[in-house]
């Protein structure tokens, strides 16, 4: 599927806020344990903005970006398209990515929020190589950023989303190369949206799924039906994969990183176990930073390329699900 020109990752850049939440904290406001939450999830912390504080979505998006600018030796005037995946979007109107736009300073790039839960970042990238294809577009900035810690209920109540999630941005630089064998090999991206209940942030008491009695306290927050959300996971995962190695004409073999969502190392430890892969080849990092959402994939990648562990002219397999119920890959020759 590469086109007439390549298209290659040039700089990654990370961010998470100040503030830590350990388990140990979340014990002292619901009824939860840290041997718990390590147990089910492999979390040990998450990190969390300080909201009433003004700070949202944009700053850690915008941290990431500028990181990413740096390593790419690019100036964010030279970008021609922002494409922010996030489901913590400031407001409906303006779309985040305008105002992050501005702030960094391009020349009136195209910015636009994409919504797609947890697959954001696969599916920005999916988006962002094929409108790199059209030939209108070389440099793009591509950000996951979420802030779920601002929708979850920290209390015993909806304790299944406060142990689970934290807030991060993660940000990829993509560039237009004469090397037509840098790219993207294969995607998939699916949904079914009959399972929109299982997550979901009803913002009026008729977005409740059907069956959940209405309380006050669950409107502007996240529902999360854990169980369905990780059996669906434990069975698409390696489905997906399977997939898109199909469509590539490759073996797990032939791929040198599987990047995946992080949303639950029991999730995660199944698929890798179905494909009998190394830990090297398939990473974990949730226990530092629980369930990003759209920032889990970059925070990954950003570790993988800190150790110096991704080269050039590897293959690394991007995977994500989430949200909508939505599921996807994006298979990049580095
Ligand atoms: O990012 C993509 C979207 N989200 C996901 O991928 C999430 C997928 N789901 C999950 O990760 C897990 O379902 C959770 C971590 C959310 C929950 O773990 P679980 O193993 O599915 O727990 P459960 O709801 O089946 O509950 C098992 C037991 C119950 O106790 P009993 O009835 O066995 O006595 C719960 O009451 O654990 C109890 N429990 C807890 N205990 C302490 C449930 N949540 C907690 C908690 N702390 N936070």
């Amino acid at each position: 599927m590469t086109g007439p020109e390549g298209v290659e990752i040039v700089g990654v850049g990370t961010a998470v806020p100040d503030g830590v939440v350990t388990n140990t904290d979340l014990e002292k406001v619901m009824d939860t344990s840290d041997e718990w939450i390590r147990q089910r999830t492999g979390i040990e912390q998450r990190y969390r903005i300080k909201a009433d504080q003004g700070e949202s979505v944009k700053h850690l998006a915008k941290d990431a970006v500028i990181r990413a600018l740096d390593a790419a030796n690019m100036d964010a005037a030279e970008l021609d398209l922002i494409v922010l995946s996030t489901m913590s979007s400031e407001m409906t109107c303006p779309p985040t990515a305008c105002r992050l736009a501005a702030e960094i300073g391009t020349k009136n790039a195209g910015a636009f929020d994409l919504s797609a839960a947890c697959c954001g970042f696969v599916f920005g990238l999916n988006t962002a190589y094929g409108l790199m294809q059209t030939g209108q577009y070389r440099n793009v900035a591509l950000i996951g950023a979420d802030t779920l810690t601002n929708i979850v209920e920290y209390s015993t109540k909806g304790r299944n989303g406060a142990i689970l999630f934290g807030d991060a941005a993660g940000a990829v630089i993509l560039r237009k190369t004469s090397d037509t064998g840098k790219g993207l090999i294969a995607q998939a991206m699916h949904s079914d949206g009959a399972r929109w209940a299982d997550l979901s942030i009803p913002q009026t008491k008729f977005d409740l799924p059907e069956g959940v009695e209405f309380d006050e306290w669950q409107l502007g927050k996240l529902y999360m039906n854990g169980q369905s959300v990780f059996k669906f996971a434990v069975g698409t995962f390696p489905r997906v994969i399977e997939q898109t190695l199909d469509r590539a004409g490759m073996t797990a073999g032939d791929v040198d990183h599987f990047i995946c969502h992080q949303s639950n190392r029991r999730i995660l430890e199944a698929a890798r176990d179905r494909f009998g892969l190394a830990e090297e080849k398939f990473h974990i990092n949730i226990d530092r930073f629980a369930n990003t959402v759209a920032a889990s994939i970059p925070l990954v990648l950003n570790d993988l390329v800190s150790a110096r562990s991704v080269k050039p002219g590897q293959r690394v397999m991007f995977v994500g699900f989430g949200g909508g119920l939505t599921w996807g890959t994006s298979l990049w020759q580095l």
